[in-house]
């Protein structure tokens, strides 16, 4: 498209779209915007461009009309988990602190999502706290997603997604807190759904008192993704206003790509599990890790000795084990992480509690340790299927799906009654568009399942049904998918 406006009215226009919302389009980016505003002007009963951008410039209902506008200009790329480096920063180390300090005295949590879009990000936060506190239902406990665009809050609002959003969350927490839906997506529980709210608010101009009031001394405000479309005079207005939202000690949290040591200088910089936090107030040396083995990256044996001590002295198999099964089940890694170890020194040659440091280790993202005791393993045991699908796991969870492709046709060919190995084969080459192969995969689990009950386990799923793992196929080989 060549571009047709004047340097000037678009300038106009660039400034007074800054002003109402934060969002930047530098004078060399001016183009992008002219293109944008010719998809949008029809929608705004215009055929071109600069007719109704003059009339949005001299209209006396700029409010009502920016509400549109923003459909067009905003970007609400996010998924849940994002940045693992932030998460495993909360779950190990800042919320279990800040969970110790109020359980006794005030149980109660504020924590504000600026710019949630379609609400991955709070969500990600619900499904946290509630691995976290077991005693849910006696805290208070806030969660409050805000962002300019109504369409995203409405889609935040259905807590219904796609695969796309979960690219980033481990398997175990989809299977936990999500139902399967119609139109192969998934849709989170409602009792982790009615822990977050949602309402519109406009980062730049915040004039809803209501939200306003509910945001007043946020513990963590994340503000991830947003500050980076936004003019510099701006961005420094907003981060200073979050200073004052922001509780005592309470943090903010932006993208790697927004941190800056002039913007944040009233903020104490803190770095934690290669993450950066910025806090409000002073506190010194913030962060003992809430477990020594958050910082182990290998088993010292040092560590193991005091990780022992604080477990229970005599675990036999069956009822460690079944503790670590009920960690892992709840998502919490570092505790049975430090469970297994403590068993896996006193069973060395334990097969069971080899597989579960491997789950752990990939679901912590720790995957070379766990590709170290996959490989062992199969060193020793050539032709044991279950250790080449535990090494596709962990290949598939790291990315390398060529890799998880390989073994998984070993297990086949180990075992060709295996059914998750039939599973993901089906997923992996759906991701890769070979429908046809991923068709004929399915087909062979479905096969398989149909000579089993529906109410019972199949191998290897941590519990998954038959029926489950039927309706779950049957949703992703629809035609519609
Ligand atoms: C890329 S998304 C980030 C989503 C999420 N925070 C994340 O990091 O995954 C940016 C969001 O900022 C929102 N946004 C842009 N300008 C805003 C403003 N002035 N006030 C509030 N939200 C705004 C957009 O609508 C969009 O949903």
């Amino acid at each position: 498209m060549t571009p047709t406006l004047s340097n000037h009215l678009l300038t106009r226009f660039s400034d007074f779209i800054a002003e109402k919302t934060g969002l930047f389009y530098p004078r060399d980016k001016l183009k992008n915007l002219e293109k944008i505003m010719t998809s949008a002007a029809a929608e705004f009963g215009h055929q071109k461009a600069e007719t109704c951008i003059r009339w949005i410039l001299s209209s006396p209902d700029q409010a009502k009309l920016i509400n549109i506008l923003i459909l067009y200009l905003t970007t609400g790329e996010t998924y849940f988990f994002r940045d693992r480096h932030v998460f495993n920063a909360l779950e190990y180390h800042v919320l279990p602190e800040l969970i110790d300090q109020r359980r006794q005295t005030n149980p109660k949590l504020k924590i504000w999502c600026a710019g949630c879009a379609s609400g991955e990000e709070p969500y990600s936060v619900a499904i946290l706290l509630d691995r976290l506190i077991p005693d849910l239902k006696r805290w208070r406990i806030s969660i409050l997603g805000t962002d300019i665009n109504s369409q995203s809050l409405q889609k935040a609002e259905s807590a219904c997604y796609g695969n796309w959003s979960f690219r980033n969350m481990p398997s175990p927490l989809l299977e936990t807190y999500f139902e399967p839906a119609e139109n192969n997506r998934f849709q989170l529980l409602p009792s982790i759904q009615k822990m977050v709210n949602f309402g519109i608010l406009n980062l730049v101009n915040p004039i809803d008192y209501h939200l306003t009031s509910k945001i007043q001394g946020s513990d963590i405000i994340f503000c991830r993704n947003v500050l980076m479309y936004f003019d510099p005079v701006r961005v420094k207005q907003v981060i200073d206003s979050l200073y004052g939202y922001l509780a005592e000690d309470g943090c903010l949290i932006v993208s790697p790509a927004e941190t800056s040591q002039m913007l944040f200088k009233q903020y104490q910089a803190e770095t934690i599990s290669n993450a950066v936090f910025y806090r409000k107030g002073n506190k010194a040396a913030y962060m003992a890790p809430a477990s020594p083995i958050a910082q182990m990256s290998s088993p010292s044996e040092s560590a193991l000795t005091e990780i022992g001590s604080k477990i229970d002295p005599e675990i036999t198999v069956e009822s460690g084990l079944e503790k670590i099964r009920v960690l892992y089940a709840k998502g919490h890694y570092l505790s049975a992480l430090e469970k297994v170890l403590v068993f896996h020194e006193k069973n060395p040659n334990d097969f069971l509690a080899i597989q579960w440091l491997i789950k752990i280790y990939t679901n912590l993202a720790r995957f070379e340790e766990a590709l170290r005791l996959c490989n062992k393993c199969i060193t020793d045991d050539k032709l044991n299927p279950d250790l080449y699908f535990l090494r596709a796991n962990v290949y598939q969870e790291s990315n390398n799906i060529h890799e998880a492709m390989r073994d998984l046709k070993k297990v086949l060919y180990l075992d060709s009654g295996f059914i998750l190995a039939c599973v993901l084969l089906g997923n992996l080459n759906r991701s890769q568009a070979r429908i046809e192969e991923s068709n004929r995969y399915f087909n062979q689990a479905l096969s398989l399942l149909s000579k089993s009950a529906d109410e019972n386990p199949v191998p290897n799923s941590e519990g998954m049904t038959a029926g489950n793992l039927k309706k779950y196929i049957s949703i992703l080989t629809r035609p519609d998918s």
